[in-house]
């Protein structure tokens, strides 16, 4: 994407970072999350932190810059974080200046190993990783123009079947849910969060252009607000009927009869189903139980680790205790110097989950078969 396909004036960050600001009033799917710039020598992340106030993408053509974008979750959600990944692969391996395959790879896989350590829960950032690594193993005889072309290809390929998976998981999501029905999400696993159209949002944008007219209940998904900023943020933009509560307000509007169905997406599913996602997602599974009301997860098969056998083998990621005392504040919001914890993720136990809808089925219990 160059500044004209944003439709935004090029203006440039004293780090050296590219900033393109865009046109506010693009649709949310005319928006690219991520993607290559024409020249493919950089890699455009729509710029989070900055939503819903300001759209603006950011250029980034070094590994620095790529990880710290994850990490500070300027680029964010889980399949959106394993594009971005193998897009950087592919901008940095054309930087790499070696004389022999042996040399390329050596320093191929030095940035695939920094760039993994940006974020640890999300299986997609590895996984992806993992892909473009077997691209360049599998070719060790190529010329390293003939590698950089197949790291290319791959990378638009995890991207294009990205895309494909998210609008699959919207029609079989959307064989779960009758029109006019109350609908909680927690986090952004929308169209900001993946390639496009989201995961657990994508049976909300597909049920709303057949007419479901659903009322969604955002929970605003504390510490950093990803419900409140970017989820809100992208169906209101939608014109889709959506309803932003603090995240202890879930068990109210449960009681009251406005939720029929709980969406959430996932970072990563183990063998037994039991599933990573934004923390606070396994409290509203507990609440959804209660009230008997079906907790669907919605991801692409490439977010489950078969190779993880339960929720407890999963690292979780533990973010600075600024993101709950001060960010986002006006002024701090806790005592200096008090003691705050931040995990980023939690557990949902399988045994809390109605059903796992992937691109390929929808999955019920037991969860002996994900793939
Ligand atoms: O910390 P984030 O914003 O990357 O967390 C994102 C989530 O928890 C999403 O629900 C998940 O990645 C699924 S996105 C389709």
């Amino acid at each position: 994407m160059n500044s004209d396909q944003c439709n935004g004036i090029l203006s440039i960050l004293t780090d050296g970072m590219v900033l393109l600001l865009c046109n506010m009033y693009s649709k949310i799917t005319d928006i690219k999350t991520v993607c290559l710039n024409k020249e493919g020598d950089a890699v455009i992340i729509l710029d989070q932190t900055r939503l819903p106030g300001e759209e603006m993408y950011l250029s980034l053509s070094s590994a620095e810059d790529l990880y710290n974008a994850i990490k500070r979750l300027k680029v964010r959600g889980a399949p959106a974080i394993g594009i971005a990944a193998a897009y950087g692969l592919y901008v940095f391996s054309r930087q790499i200046k070696a004389n022999s395959y042996i040399d390329f790879y050596h320093s191929f896989k030095g940035i695939e190993d920094y760039l993994a350590k940006a974020r640890p829960t999300a299986v997609n950032l590895q996984a992806a990783l993992d892909r473009m690594d077997r691209v360049v193993t599998a070719n060790a005889s190529a010329t390293l123009p003939a590698i950089q072309n197949l790291l290319r290809k791959e990378a638009e390929l995890i991207r294009e079947e990205d895309a494909a998976a998210c609008h699959r998981i919207g029609e079989l999501g959307l064989s779960l849910l009758r029109p006019g029905m109350g609908l909680l999400t927690h986090c952004n696993a929308g169209h900001l969060a993946v390639s496009e159209y989201g995961t657990a949002l994508a049976p909300i944008y597909l049920g709303e252009a057949r007419g479901y007219h659903f009322k969604v209940f955002a929970d605003e998904t504390r510490p950093l607000l990803q419900g409140a900023r970017l989820t809100a943020y992208e169906l209101h933009k939608s014109g889709i009927d959506v309803t932003l509560i603090c995240d202890n307000m879930a068990s109210f509007v449960m009681k009251k009869g406005w939720i029929q169905a709980v969406v959430v997406g996932c970072d990563r599913v183990a063998a037994n189903g039991d599933v990573a996602n934004k923390i606070g997602t396994s409290g509203v599974a507990i609440l959804a139980r209660h009230y008997g009301i079906p907790f669907y997860v919605l991801g692409p098969t490439s977010t489950i680790d078969t190779d993880c056998p339960n929720g407890d083998s999963i690292i979780i990621e533990e973010r600075n205790p600024d993101e709950i005392t001060e960010m986002w504040y006006a002024c701090r919001m806790a005592p200096k110097g008090v003691k705050a914890y931040n995990p980023a993720f939690d557990i949902t136990p399988h045994e809390l989950i109605t059903a796992i809808v992937t691109e390929k089925r929808i999955v019920y219990p037991p969860f002996d078969r994900l793939v």
